[in-house]
């Protein structure tokens, strides 16, 4: 079997899927590499992916490893850090009474109140296309100001800034496969920023999320500063990285398969089960899904170690064969469409009920305002290299 390394450096995104199908059927639990007498395992099967999500031998905090004389070792040399105590990355009970202050604001009925606003963004967005002069690009046109206006007003972050989150959010996610040196500069900037906000914030509490968080640490015990800003980055990275690429990784999909594409011009009821299918065949979210095992465990037949890193793929989960019949086929109409894009578990997409209600009303304004929209004939759509998600540099359309 191929390393990953090698595999990875030879455009990995591209030859992603064939690559988690030879491992889900020769060594479906893949010892990636190994450092310091620790393993770093990749999962592929469906099956064991779910199990892995479900399961509370495997832990996100990693510093639960370490006695306190060995954390003393690497202390923390920045003044706020935005990514320590961050919902995603602690377990129970930090974890339980973190996604207990944000829940509300993301439950069905929350999101539900939302729909007109989103509805409003998105013709905006539509009537700006309308009139652009030069080649339009649905991400940069469409895909991205959809989901970052919609969490930036969520929060109360004003969504003129949009472009600087971008900025730093890119090279944020990126840091996990090369470290920049714009890393540190951009994770200072993102921190001042938001010092800054949260200080007028105080001064002038609004009906938002951040006031809403600012009250919650005054009181002290349910959300500690450092969590504040984690919580904040968190929301903004997460709010819109993954729906930039839920909307335009499935426009591609549907671009690649014109019949599909028709059917859902014709018939706009199979936008729901198309977002379901985009989120299942080019799942934006990859690599991230990563666990600590948490205590030395057999796992499938594997000897996995306390303190091994493992990582589960959703893409390679959601085109198992042995749960989605012709997995590699791309259909709108697929029924029970039970993938896992949206992870399982404590921690399951806080989001998903939003990135689903934006994904639909995407597609919705589109198809209803560009009925003949298409690929430009000189689009060459590439995927991005990065580990952690999947979605395109660029997508060029034409709308007559
Ligand atoms: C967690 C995917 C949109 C906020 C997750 C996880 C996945 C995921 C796979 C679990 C990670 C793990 O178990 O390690 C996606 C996808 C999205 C999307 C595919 C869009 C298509 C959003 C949006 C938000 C959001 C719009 C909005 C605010 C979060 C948060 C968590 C999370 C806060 C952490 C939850 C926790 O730890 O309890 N997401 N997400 N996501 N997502 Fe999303």
């Amino acid at each position: 079997m191929e390393p990953i390394e090698t595999v990875y450096h030879s455009n990995f995104k591209r030859g992603a899927y064939s690559f988690y199908q030879s491992i889900r059927h020769q060594d479906p639990i893949f010892p990636m590499s190994k450092q310091y007498n620790h393993t770093s395992w990749l999962i592929t099967r469906y099956d064991d992916v779910k199990e892995l999500l479900k399961s509370q031998s495997f832990i996100k905090d990693q510093s639960k490893l370490f006695s306190p004389a060995e954390r003393e070792k690497n202390p923390n040399d920045m003044e706020i850090n935005i990514f320590q105590h961050m919902m995603l990355d602690v377990d129970p009970p930090d974890h339980t009474r973190l996604r207990r202050l944000v829940q509300p604001f993301f439950n069905p009925k929350s999101i539900r109140a939302m729909e007109p606003r989103i509805q409003t963004v998105a013709d905006t967005l539509i009537e700006e296309m309308r009139h652009k002069d030069g080649p339009l690009d649905l991400i940069d046109d469409f895909a991205f100001p959809l989901p970052i206006i919609v969490i930036s007003e969520l929060l109360g972050v004003p969504a003129e800034d949009r472009n600087s989150f971008r900025q730093w959010s890119n090279t944020i996610v990126a840091a996990a496969d090369e470290f920049e040196e714009s890393f540190i500069e951009d994770v200072q900037a993102f921190s001042t920023y938001l010092t800054k906000l949260f200080e007028e914030r105080r001064n002038n509490p609004q009906d938002d999320l951040i006031s809403k968080l600012l009250q919650a640490e005054e009181e002290g015990e349910k959300l500690h500063t450092q969590e504040l800003y984690s919580m904040v980055v968190l929301l903004i990275i997460a709010g819109h990285e993954t729906t930039v690429n839920l909307i335009a990784n499935t426009m591609y999909a549907l671009f690649q398969h014109p019949d599909q594409l028709k059917q859902l011009k014709e018939d706009h009821s199979f936008i729901e089960s198309a977002i379901e299918e985009g989120l299942r065949f080019y799942s934006p979210v990859d690599f991230s899904t990563a666990r600590w095992a948490g205590e030395d465990m057999s796992f499938r037949g594997k000897e996995i170690k306390r303190g091994d890193f493992v990582v589960a793929s959703l893409s390679s989960a959601n085109r198992d064969e042995a749960k989605f019949e012709a997995a590699d086929t791309f259909d709108i109409t697929r029924k029970d469409n039970q993938h896992l894009a949206f992870g399982l578990g404590i921690h399951f997409c806080l989001g998903a009920p939003l990135a689903r209600l934006e994904g639909k009303i995407a597609l919705q304004t589109l198809f209803t305002a560009f009925p003949y929209i298409h690929l430009a004939p000189s689009a060459q759509p590439k995927w991005k290299e990065i580990f952690l998600l999947r979605g395109l540099e660029k997508l060029e359309v034409e709308l007559t």
